[in-house]
C-alpha cells in the first residue's frame, strides 16, 4: 500500500500524461515543494465564483508554501494538473486520507459509518479548464489513487453546494450518491455524497 512519505520520495509514481480532448495535454501529478509559486498563481487566479464554490484558507503565496510545507507531514495528498508545455497549474485535486469528527458524525446520522478506509476528495480547477471534461477525464486517475492507499469509500470533502449543479453533476456521474444535506459555516446549503470505490463484485 502506498504512503504520503512514499509519494513524497517518488512523485513519479503517482505521475501520468493526459491528453485532453479539449486544449493541451496536461501532467497529473503530486504537488512537490518546488511548486508553491505556481501554486501560488493558480489561486490568484481563481475567480470570485470559483472561490465561493471551492474554498480555500488563502489564495496567496503564504497559503500556498503552507499546503508545500505540509507535504507527507499530516494526512492530506495534494495533486495538481500541469499544464504542458507552459508549467502552469490548472487544477488541483486533494485527497484527505483522514476524516474530520464533524464528518464522521454527520454521515452517521444517514446510518453511514465512516473509518479508516474511507477518504475525502475535493477537486478544483482553473477557471478557464471547467466545464470541459477535463474533471471526468482526470478522475479515474484519482480513484487509482485512492485506491493505492487503501481507500474503499471517497466522500466529498467539505460537502458540495446544493447551488453548484455542474459539480453536484460531475459527482452523480462518477456513481456518487447524496447522503443528506447540511448547512455550512457561511449558511449555505450544501450536500454530502459518497462513492463505493471497490468493484462490485468487492462489496
Ligand atoms: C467541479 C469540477 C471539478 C468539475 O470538473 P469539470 O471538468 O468542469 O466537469 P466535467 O466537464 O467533466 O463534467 C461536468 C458535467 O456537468 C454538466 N454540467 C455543466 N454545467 C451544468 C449545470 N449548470 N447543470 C447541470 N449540469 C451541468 C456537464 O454537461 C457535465 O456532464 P456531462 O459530461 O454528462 O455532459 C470543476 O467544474 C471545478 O473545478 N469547478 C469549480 C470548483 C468546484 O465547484 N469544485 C467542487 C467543489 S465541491
Amino acid at each position: 500500500m502506498l504512503t504520503l512519505a512514499a509519494v513524497a520520495e517518488n512523485p513519479l509514481a503517482l505521475t501520468r500524461h493526459l491528453e485532453l480532448a479539449d486544449g493541451p495535454d496536461v501532467v497529473f501529478r503530486p504537488l512537490t515543494h518546488a511548486d508553491a509559486e505556481r501554486l501560488a498563481a493558480f489561486f490568484e487566479g481563481q475567480s470570485t465564483a470559483s472561490r465561493r464554490l471551492s474554498t480555500f484558507g488563502g489564495y496567496d503565496l503564504a497559503f500556498a508554501r503552507e499546503l508545500c510545507d505540509a507535504i507527507a507531514r499530516h494526512d492530506k495528498l495534494r495533486l495538481v494538473l500541469e499544464e504542458v508545455p507552459s508549467g502552469r497549474i490548472v487544477g488541483l485535486l486533494e485527497i484527505s486520507l483522514g476524516l474530520h469528527p464533524s464528518d464522521i458524525a454527520r454521515y452517521r446520522e444517514a446510518d453511514v459509518y465512516l473509518g479508516a478506509t474511507d477518504c475525502r476528495f475535493g477537486p478544483t480547477l482553473a477557471d478557464d479548464y471547467q466545464g470541459k471534461g477535463v474533471g471526468t477525464q482526470v478522475f479515474p486517475l484519482v480513484v487509482d489513487v485512492a485506491r493505492r492507499f487503501g481507500k474503499k469509500r471517497m466522500i466529498l470533502w467539505g460537502g458540495v453546494l446544493a447551488d453548484n449543479p455542474r459539480a453536484i453533476r460531475y459527482y452523480e456521474k462518477h456513481g456518487f450518491q447524496t447522503v443528506g444535506s447540511f448547512t455550512d459555516a457561511d449558511g449555505a446549503r450544501a450536500l454530502d455524497m459518497i462513492l463505493d470505490l471497490r468493484p462490485p463484485q468487492g462489496r
